[in-house]
């Protein structure tokens, strides 16, 4: 991000979703931010769920999970602000072992996270010795160390595609796990983890949005039940829902998932209508300006992990990564 930013120049990014009263509020909190980011050598990792103030206003990367791990790779700061939750903190911890990593507030968990621990993992392999675990980044670096590779929303399909088996177990969400399963055809054993955001989401919802906004486009993420994802005209990963709409430029579009979403892509889009059929992730929104002035001020939470499980997690993440690469 440029020295020359501010608060005030950076204000057209968002004005279509933020009125200016509220910026004003924000404004401080926005300058010292970038002050604070120059002098810590920090960048901030965003992800596409925070609010546009975050996103649009003080993130050096955005993106999803996996967006986010592959950039995390690429960081050349001294620190990195992951303006996520604590398992994406984690991630790119992972991948920076030598860099200070902060998350702005320790209690942004993730309810898919906290569904599963390594001991349920290792009573899947014993129930199922030989068939490979793919883990859901969205999970503890303990969880990851016990699998054998990772996968995001976004590349869960290759991921599976990639291994050549008739059945993977796939943890912690059963409803991705059930979505990824009639798209490649492979038998997946499961958990029964559940985003507590998506989850909730019926497809008596998604009818009602059509009859409500009519010749609405809708999205949903694979974090949603199968009978939800059926109701839907696409489904795919945050950053796959920001490519669908930018480039098929649909008049009005519902975004089946967190509602920050729909607020970015509303103000890097104005002439599109953005419906708000949308959750709030209460985790993610642990995450404020305040939170994030805070963190780089006093350098705090720093993200740690046990070196023995850190190497093991980093495998499975590392084995992801190199999925879709030439020469895979
Ligand atoms: P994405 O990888 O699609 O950004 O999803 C992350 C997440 O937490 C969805 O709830
Ligand atoms: Fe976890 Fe769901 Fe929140 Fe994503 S939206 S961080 S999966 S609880």
């Amino acid at each position: 991000m440029s020295p020359t930013l501010t608060a005030a120049g950076l204000y057209p990014k968002v004005a279509h979703v933020v009125p200016a009263i509220e910026w004003a509020t924000m404004s401080d909190d926005v300058d010292a931010i970038l002050r604070l980011k120059q002098e810590r050598n920090a960048v901030i990792l965003g992800h596409n769920y925070m609010s546009p103030e975050i996103f649009h206003g003080v993130s050096d990367i955005v993106g999803d999970s996996l967006a986010l791990a592959r950039e995390a790779t690429e960081v050349d700061a001294d620190v990195i602000v992951l303006a996520g939750v604590h398992f994406m903190a984690e991630t790119a911890k992972l991948l920076n072992p030598a860099k200070t990593v902060l998350i702005p507030d320790l209690r942004s968990g993730c309810s898919l996270a906290e569904s599963i621990t390594p001991e349920d993992v290792r009573a899947l392999r014993r129930l199922h010795p030989g068939v490979p675990v793919v883990t859901y980044v969205n999970t503890s670096a303990a969880v990851k160390a016990e699998s054998d590779i990772c996968c995001t929303s976004g590349n869960a399909v290759q991921v599976i595609e990639s291994l050549g088996v008739p059945r993977v177990i796939m943890i912690p969400d059963q409803y991705l796990a059930g979505n990824v399963a009639r798209l490649t055809g492979v038998e997946v054993i499961t958990h029964p983890g559940a985003c507590e955001v998506h989850e909730r989401f019926t497809p008596t919802d998604i009818r009602q949005v059509r009859v409500d906004y009519p010749g609405v486009t809708v999205l949903a993420h694979p974090e949603c039940p199968s009978d939800v994802v059926d109701e839907a005209d696409f489904s795919g990963s945050t950053a796959q829902m920001q490519e669908f709409v930018e480039s098929r430029r649909p008049a009005r579009v519902a975004l089946i998932t967190e509602c920050s979403m729909s607020d970015n892509l509303a103000a890097a889009n104005p002439d599109l209508e953005f419906v708000r059929a949308c959750n709030l992730c209460p985790h993610m929104k642990r995450n404020t300006l305040g939170a994030i002035r805070r963190a780089l001020e006093t350098m705090t939470h720093e993200v740690t992990i046990e070196a023995a499980v850190a190497e093991r997690a980093r495998l499975a993440v590392d084995r992801m990564l190199q999925v879709g690469r030439p020469g895979r």
